[in-house]
């Protein structure tokens, strides 16, 4: 059978690797793919990179082809009607409808939709005034969160810890339109404090089957300190959730949402990825909904799968999840995103890459920003690598990735010393 996978970053080297090694699979086609997807050998089954990206064109291309299952990555094409597209042309993919993926691309239908279905999460408002927007900050008080309504890249949160950076977002937003369209609605939000993690599940429409829990680090440097990036490593499984909150998850967040969106005649289909925070006492709040896996969660979560991704995805569409148990490795797998100079701002890149170690039992290196030159590989984004150690213990999967990482080279190459210490602590 023949797989078509949409998206070009590390969440996609690892869906493509764990696709692979499907008996029932033939050739993943990654479009458009990276330099790890491009050289992938890992496996009796071909990776093929397609360097495509138009909805239309991967439309046609899974006619020609007979591709037996579209998997969507990324959100942007979700949130353009990838899935609308796909299933009007009769052809079978996994992920949400345009209107779905409204639970990830706007956080005012987002929160709306938690507000009206019972989900904890913080207390909110949205705007588009500005002068609205400042009054209800100056009510309220610092800290507060502002968060654009659209999708922007890991740039659309302000966690403002003192007013003037409250006030000062919501000017960049509304008033400079720095986001643009994105920007022109703000969720101004509670600030909540505890430990956040994960939870991302598959759902079929009316079934849910929850995978690993996972924790990603959102921040630059050791310590959680520096900007937010798109995530600069995760390890799973994650302590913090445990079976109690695991179980709360589901009944609190996970279920009511599948069931509401089908009550509001959006019957829920893909991934889904309830961001949580936990508090101190044990409860949880859903800070967000994603539509896709997440990254660099997805790169650990995958190195612990021991089931038959295909097959899994074929229940998921065809809505038969409930029929289905997952098989874990019982290790903990722990991957540490290797960035380019610079990022997050203005990432440097065709820096030269050398030292991967070719993939053992417990140690696996998986591709983002990355392409093959002449040859060669070099970096060709913010997120280049992350490597991911398998052990018995959490302290172990460090070691392992940290090893790995020390052989590898490019100019610039900056990386967090501490993935996973809230769980060796
Ligand atoms: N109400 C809140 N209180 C405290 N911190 C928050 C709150 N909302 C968001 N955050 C912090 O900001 C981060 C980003 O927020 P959120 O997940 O809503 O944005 P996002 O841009 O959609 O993120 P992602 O790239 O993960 O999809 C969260 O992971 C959390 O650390
Ligand atoms: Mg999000």
């Amino acid at each position: 059978m023949k797989i078509l996978l949409v998206g070009s970053g590390g969440r996609e080297h690892a869906l493509a690797w764990k696709l692979a090694q499907s008996p029932q699979v033939q050739t993943v086609y990654v479009a458009p793919g990276n330099g790890g997807t491009a050289t992938a050998k890992q496996t009796a089954a071909g990776i093929t990179n397609l360097p495509i990206s138009g909805l239309q064109e991967l439309v046609d291309f899974a006619k020609r082809e007979k591709i037996h299952l579209t998997v969507v990555g990324p959100e942007a094409p979700l949130a353009a009607g990838i899935v609308d597209l796909f299933r009007a042309n009769g052809l079978r993919i996994f992920g949400p409808t345009q209107l779905a993926a409204q639970l990830e691309s706007s956080k005012d239908f987002s929160k709306a939709f938690m507000k009206r279905h019972g989900i904890p999460t913080a207390d909110y408002q949205t705007f588009s005034s500005t002068l609205e927007a400042h009054a209800y900050i100056d009510a309220k008080g610092a800290p507060i969160v502002i968060k654009a309504d659209g999708l922007a890249a890991g740039k659309g949160v302000v966690v403002a810890m003192n007013l003037a950076e409250a006030h000062a977002a919501v000017d960049m937003m509304l008033a400079d339109n720095k986001l643009g369209n994105a920007g022109a609605r703000v969720v101004i939000e509670e600030f909540l404090t505890g430990e956040e993690a994960s939870f991302i599940v598959l759902v079929d429409g009316k079934n849910a089957l929850a995978l690993a829990t996972s924790q990603d680090h959102k921040r630059l440097l050791d310590g959680d300190q520096g900007p937010n990036t798109g995530g600069m490593g995760a390890y799973s499984p994650a302590p913090v959730v445990t079976p109690e909150i695991h179980a709360r998850a589901l009944r609190e967040v996970i279920m009511p949402t599948v069931r509401g969106m089908e009550a509001d005649g959006l019957p829920y289909t893909g991934f889904l990825y309830a961001g949580l925070m936990i508090t101190p006492d044990g409860k949880i709040k859903c800070l967000e909904f994603n539509c896709r896996m997440g990254d660099p969660e997805t790169q650990p979560i995958m190195a612990r799968l021991r089931s038959d991704l295909l097959n899994v995805l074929d229940h998921a569409v065809d809505g038969t999840l409930n029929t289905v148990d997952l098989d874990w490795d019982r290790r903990t797998a722990l991957g540490v995103v290797v960035a380019a100079k610079n990022y997050p701002e203005t990432p440097r890149t065709e820096d030269a890459i050398t030292g991967i170690a070719p993939d053992t039992e417990d140690q696996l290196t998986f591709h983002a920003g990355t392409k093959l030159e002449g040859g060669k590989l070099v970096s060709s984004g913010g997120r280049v690598l992350c490597v991911v150690g398998l052990s018995d213990t959490v302290r172990g999967a460090q070691q392992k990735a940290y090893e790995a990482i020390a052989k590898i080279h490019f100019d610039g190459m900056q990386y967090r010393q501490d993935i996973g210490y809230r769980a060796v602590k």
